[in-house]
């Protein structure tokens, strides 16, 4: 045998044995990181399962409250909604109507769950417009990115006043954080906190998400979503959101920004969340149903690279179930 310097240093010491392991741990995932995005669609008597996202579907406004009571049985930390309306038109009218399908679920959801978790909503106009744009547009068919950012500030009264507790401005106008701040803190709702989408980029990996609210988008979302080729101007983006008065900036996507997320977390002295999204989940939820990786140890380890990159708060499709394997 060969002679050979053996090593002093040994960082295979601290893997002998699962209590080591997990004593020395930098991160963990717990239940409350989690919040659980949930689409509920008007107009239905049963919840109709999301062909492109494999175990998710569209709610009733009944079932809707079960999974709710679900989530908050479960510890995480809140849940996101997002409205299907019926009728879509031009200018997104279903969003500000009080009986509109995301405002009368933020009611019975808020009803059914009170503070036990975190109420929040998809403060956007893409689900409610015909055109599929997050604004709306000018007679030449450019997004008016001063008149959508009226109508986010009523958007947001009418979700304050449905008894949301967190609303989550998604549709990349300039300004809109401190639009929503000013019309709030205006109607006297300095309660209501913002989780702001402080990076979002134009992503192929939303594919999913679009069946999920029976989107028909026109175009593409570059003029207002971000370059996938810019990091800095992320983090330009989420210190203009803080600068705003948001409580929470989120990036998204998630896993392919894990470097973004990262140097948000660096830069901002506020939580900041990952948004975990529809592609990255059927992504796995399609591997797993071929065979081709082990379906919970992917989700445990994905939840966990969040954590690791910085994220306080995860939005993720797996938020209960990730619950309960995190109990076991
Ligand atoms: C816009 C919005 C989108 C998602 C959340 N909010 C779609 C988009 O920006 O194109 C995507 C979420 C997902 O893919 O899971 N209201």
């Amino acid at each position: 045998m060969t002679e050979i310097d053996r090593p002093v240093i040994r960082p295979r010491r601290l893997r002998q044995t699962p209590a080591l392991r997990r004593m020395v741990a930098e991160t963990s995932v717990e239940p409350r990181h989690l919040v659980l995005p949930v689409f509920v669609r008007e107009g239905i008597d049963a919840p109709v399962p999301i062909s492109s996202m494999p175990g998710q579907v569209q709610h009733t406004r009944d079932s809707v409250r079960k999974a709710a009571a679900e989530a908050a049985e479960a510890g995480i930390g809140g849940l996101m909604l997002f409205g299907v309306p019926s009728v879509k038109d031009a200018v997104g009218s279903g969003a500000l109507d009080p009986d509109g399908i995301l405002n009368l679920a933020i009611a019975d959801v808020v009803a059914e769950v009170g503070t036990a978790l975190t109420v929040m909503s998809d403060l956007c106009l893409d689900e409610f417009t015909s055109h599929g744009h997050c604004g709306v547009l000018d007679e030449t068919g450019r997004i008016d990115n001063d008149r959508t950012l009226e109508l986010y500030a009523e958007m947001a009264l009418a979700h304050a006043a449905a008894g949301v507790h967190m609303v989550g401005p998604s549709g990349m106008m300039d300004g809109q954080v401190g639009v929503v701040r000013s019309a709030l803190d205006g109607a006297g709702r300095s309660d209501v906190s913002i989780l702001a989408y402080g990076a979002k980029y134009a992503s192929a990996f939303y594919g999913p998400f679009r069946e999920a609210v029976g989107s028909s988008l026109e175009g593409d979302r570059r003029t207002y979503q971000q370059d996938p080729a810019n990091a800095l101007e992320g983090v330009r983006e989420a210190l203009l959101d803080v600068e705003q008065g948001a409580d929470i900036v989120m990036v998204k996507p998630g896993l392919p920004y894990l470097d973004v997320l990262r140097q948000v977390k660096d830069a901002v002295d506020i939580p900041v969340a990952a948004y975990n999204i529809s592609g990255e989940y059927s992504m796995v939820e399609a591997a797993a149903a071929n065979g081709w990786i082990d379906r919970e140890p992917a989700i445990l380890e994905t939840l966990t690279a969040f954590r690791r990159a910085g994220a306080d708060v995860i939005l993720t499709y797996w938020a209960v179930e990730a619950a309960r394997l995190l109990r076991r």
